[in-house]
């Protein structure tokens, strides 16, 4: 299949490059002046040519932009007359939705979404981690949907069907995953190094993998341990003491994850009555 990539950025190339590898034409690329680099040292031989004559370059369009630019850039090629009838546009964007193509689709294009569920912090990575990948494909055609579902195949991903509604749910759903997982990480990191841990960051790894192991095998529930799971009240409240001399801006998050770990403690059934109500009546104290 002939494919083009207008915004070859970090995920834009490693999806032209794990396609290409599937037997798939990369005929052509665009972007801004990195996309250039990029294109001759991970896609040799394909050119690097206007968004305009990449799109009509190919039955099959990709939008690899950032977000914010699908629509606008996605208007500017179908005002041009550079996407229409006979091409399928698919974005990459988890939370963005079809009406981003709107424009595309006016034109007579088929549009689709098809989005890899995993951080891709530049091109080599995103080559190592996208085969394997879950892979959200939101279409509203059969055809379409079809489609996506073998893009994603082909580029090493395992896809799913994905309601366009839903979408802004499944991106909170990786936000809190992948992007709050770092930044509570970020957190114990420092108050870590606060209590005086050398090295914290190595000291919290084998922690930290153990945990996302643990969730991965047995599910959350079962992987679940600490304070809330054992209605240990006075180990959170010496926790939110430290945090409230310590790092007082920790506060509202530990009391707002502590009610989370509540829920799922109670929820897995390991959690008895009384227990709950002891940690809940700390953490009514710190609201
Ligand atoms: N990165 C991730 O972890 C990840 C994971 C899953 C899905 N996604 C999705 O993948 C899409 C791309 O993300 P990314 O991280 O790969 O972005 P990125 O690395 O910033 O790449 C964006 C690409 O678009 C080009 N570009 C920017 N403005 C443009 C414009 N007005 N017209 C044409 N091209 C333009 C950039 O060119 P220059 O670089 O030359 O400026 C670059 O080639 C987004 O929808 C994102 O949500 C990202």
């Amino acid at each position: 299949m002939d494919v083009a990539v207008v915004g070859a950025g970090r995920v834009g190339t490693a999806m032209a490059v794990l396609l290409g590898r599937a037997g798939h034409r990369i005929r052509a690329v665009a972007g801004g002046d990195a996309t250039r680099d990029r294109a001759a040292r991970y896609l040799p031989g394909v050119p690097v040519l206007r968004i305009e004559d990449t799109a009509r370059s190919a039955p099959v369009v990709l939008l690899g932009t950032a977000d914010a630019a699908i629509e606008p850039v996605c208007t500017t090629l179908a005002r041009a007359g550079a996407l229409g009838a006979g091409q399928t546009v698919a974005h990459l964007s988890g939370a963005t939705g079809l009406d981003a193509l709107g424009t595309a689709a006016a034109a007579g294009a088929s549009v689709l979404s098809i989005h890899p569920l995993q951080t891709c912090p530049d091109v080599e990575a995103a080559l190592v981690r996208i085969p394997g990948s879950a892979f959200a494909v939101t279409a509203r055609e059969p055809d379409a949907l079809e489609l996506g579902m073998r893009l994603a195949t082909d580029a090493g991903g395992r896809p799913f069907p994905l309601e366009d509604a839903m979408k802004p749910l499944y991106h909170a759903a990786a936000v809190f995953a992948s992007n709050y997982l770092v930044t509570i990480s970020a957190l114990a990191e420092t108050l870590e190094e606060v209590a005086g841990v050398p090295d914290a960051r190595a000291a919290l790894g084998p922690l930290q993998r153990a945990t996302l192991q643990n969730v991965e095998a047995v599910g959350a529930g079962a992987a679940l341990t600490g304070p809330a799971l054992r209605g240990d009240a006075g180990t959170v409240e010496a926790n939110l003491w430290a945090l409230a001399e310590h790092a007082r801006e920790a506060v509202p998050a530990y009391v707002a994850l502590a009610d989370l770990a509540l829920e799922l403690a109670s929820a897995s059934g390991r959690l008895p009555a009384q227990g709950r109500i002891a940690v809940e009546e700390v953490l009514a104290r710190w609201r």
